[in-house]
C-alpha cells in the first residue's frame, strides 16, 4: 500500500465528487451517502456523456456497415477493446470478449470450456468466498458432466485456507475458479499463488475480478491466469457490459457459446464455419453504447491511478473499521489482512434488513442480506450482514454519518 499522505494529496475527493451528479441529492431529506459500491458504483459525467454522444451522434450497428456512422461506431467499440487490453495487460485484443458482465463471462467458460473439456469424475475447485455467479454455472455443467464441485474452506477471518486448497488439488482438478476480491467480506485473495498451484496439476484457472476492476492492479500476463472476468458497472461504467479475458490458445480450442450473426464466417445449411477471435464469442448485435462508454470509465480510473484509488479507499476502510467496531453489539464479519474497501458487520439481536431500512431513512445507502453468497453466510452461521462498501468519491465525513446513524439505530432497537 502506498504512503497515505502523498496519496491523499493525489486524490482530490471534492473535485471527484463534482463529476458524479447522482451524489448531489437528498434522500429522505438528508444528503445522500452512497455506500453500496460493491453492488454497483455511480457513474461520472464523462461516462454519461459518452452514452449520450453515441446515441445523439453516431448510433449505428457495427462491423457490417460501410457507411460513416457504422465505421465510427465500430471504431469506438474496438477502441474500448484496446483500452481494456491495455488496462489488464493482455497480449492481444483477440483475447478480450465483450459479455454482459462477470456472470455471463463465467457462464461462457463453464458452458463452452466445461462442455468441451470436462469428463465424468473431473473436479472443479471454487472457494467458500464465491458469489453465486461463480458457483451455479459450475454446478450446472458438473451436473451434466457428472463431475464434482470441491470447495476451499474459509478461515474465521474470511481468508481462503491455502493448506486445505493444496490438499484438494489433484490430477482430477480441471478448473479452479476463485474471486480476486470477495464482495461480501472484502478479502483480497492471493491469486498468483492459487494460479500457480493449479497449473502444477494442469488445471486452468478463472479469476472473477468483479470486485477488483475499480482499484486493484490487474496484470494478466504476470498473473498467468487462463480466464479473467470484469463487470463495467462496478468500475464506474455502464450496466450491461463487461469482459471475459481468455488465453488465445484456449479460446481457439473452445466451441462457440451462442450462435447467431457476427460469430460466423460462412453459413450453409450443411455446415457453418466460425469467425476468428474474439468475434466467435460475440453473437448478435452487442451492447454497443455501453461498451463505447465503458472506455470513459476505464480512462477515469487510469487517470486517477488504481494505486491512488486503493490507498484512498483503504484509508476509509481503516477509519470505518475503527468507528463501527467500537459501537455496542457490533461484530465485524471478515477481518482478513488484505481487504478492499468493504466493511461487513452484524449487530447482535437486530436483523440486517431493519438496520438497512433505518439507515436509508437517514439517507445512507448500505446493502443488507446475503450479498449473493449464501454458502459464505452459512459458514459464519448468519443469514446476512450489513455491508458498507467504499469508492473513490466517499469521505470520512460520510463514515461519521454512518457511525452516528448506526449508533442511533442500535440505541433505538436494543
Ligand atoms: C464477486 C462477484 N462476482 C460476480 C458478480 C456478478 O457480477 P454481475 O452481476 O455484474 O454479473 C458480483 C456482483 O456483485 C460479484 O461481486
Amino acid at each position: 500500500m502506498a504512503n497515505s499522505t502523498s496519496i491523499l494529496s493525489a486524490i482530490d475527493v471534492e473535485k471527484i465528487r463534482q463529476q458524479f451528479p447522482v451524489l448531489h441529492q437528498q434522500v429522505n431529506n438528508r444528503d445522500l451517502v452512497y455506500f453500496d459500491n460493491a453492488a454497483t458504483s455511480q457513474k461520472p459525467m464523462r461516462v454519461i456523456n459518452a452514452l449520450t454522444d453515441y446515441y445523439t451522434g453516431y448510433n449505428a450497428n457495427i462491423h457490417r456497415g460501410i457507411h460513416t456512422l457504422a465505421e465510427k461506431a465500430t471504431k469506438a467499440y474496438e477502441q474500448t477493446r484496446e483500452t481494456i487490453r491495455d488496462f489488464v495487460n493482455a497480449k492481444s485484443t483477440e483475447e478480450i470478449i465483450f459479455t454482459r458482465g462477470v456472470s455471463e463471462s463465467i457462464n461462457l467458460v463453464a458452458s463452452s470450456y466445461g462442455r468441451a473439456f470436462l469428463n465424468e469424475g473431473d473436479e472443479v475447485i471454487i472457494s467458500g468466498l464465491e458469489h453465486h455467479s461463480n458457483i451455479v454455472p459450475w454446478q450446472l455443467i458438473l451436473e451434466e458432466k457428472k463431475g464434482k464441485l470441491k470447495v476451499i474452506p474459509v478461515t474465521d477471518e474470511g481468508e481462503i485456507d491455502l493448506d486445505a486448497y493444496r490438499k484438494l488439488l489433484s490430477s482430477k482438478t480441471k478448473i479452479v475458479a476463485v474471486n480476486h476480491a470477495s464482495n461480501s467480506l472484502g478479502t483480497i485473495n492471493p491469486i498468483k499463488e492459487i494460479i500457480s498451484l493449479a497449473h502444477e496439476v494442469g488445471a486452468v484457472v478463472l479469476i472473477d475480478g468483479a470486485q477488483a476492476g475499480s482499484h486493484l492492479e490487474i496484470d494478466i500476463q504476470a498473473f498467468d491466469c487462463d480466464f479473467y472476468c470484469l463487470s463495467s458497472h462496478k468500475m464506474y461504467g455502464p450496466t450491461g457490459t463487461g469482459i471475459l479475458y481468455g488465453k488465445k490458445e484456449l479460446l481457439e480450442k473452445m466451441p462457440p457459446y451462442q450462435g447467431g450473426g457476427e460469430m460466423i464466417k460462412d453459413v450453409t445449411f450443411e455446415k457453418t464455419t466460425y469467425n476468428d477471435l474474439p468475434y466467435k464469442f460475440e453473437a448478435g448485435t452487442p451492447n454497443i453504447a455501453d461498451v463505447v462508454a465503458y472506455r470513459s470509465a476505464i480512462e477515469f480510473i487510469k487517470e486517477l491511478g488504481r494505486e491512488n484509488i486503493a490507498a484512498h479507499e483503504h484509508e476509509l476502510l481503516v477509519y470505518a473499521t475503527e468507528k463501527i467496531s467500537a459501537l455496542p453489539s457490533v461484530r465485524l464479519v471478515g477481518t482478513a489482512k488484505n481487504k478492499v474497501g468493504v466493511l461487513s458487520f452484524v449487530v447482535e439481536g437486530v436483523h440486517p434488513f431493519d438496520i438497512g431500512q433505518m439507515l436509508d431513512a437517514r439517507g445512507i445507502a448500505v446493502r443488507t442480506g446475503h450479498h449473493c453468497t449464501q454458502p459464505l453466510m452459512a459458514r459464519f452461521g448468519i443469514e446476512g450482514t450489513v455491508r458498507a462498501s467504499f469508492a473513490v468519491y466517499n469521505t470520512k465525513k460520510e463514515i461519521d454519518h454512518l457511525a452516528d446513524g448506526l449508533a442511533r439505530v442500535i440505541s433505538f432497537m436494543k
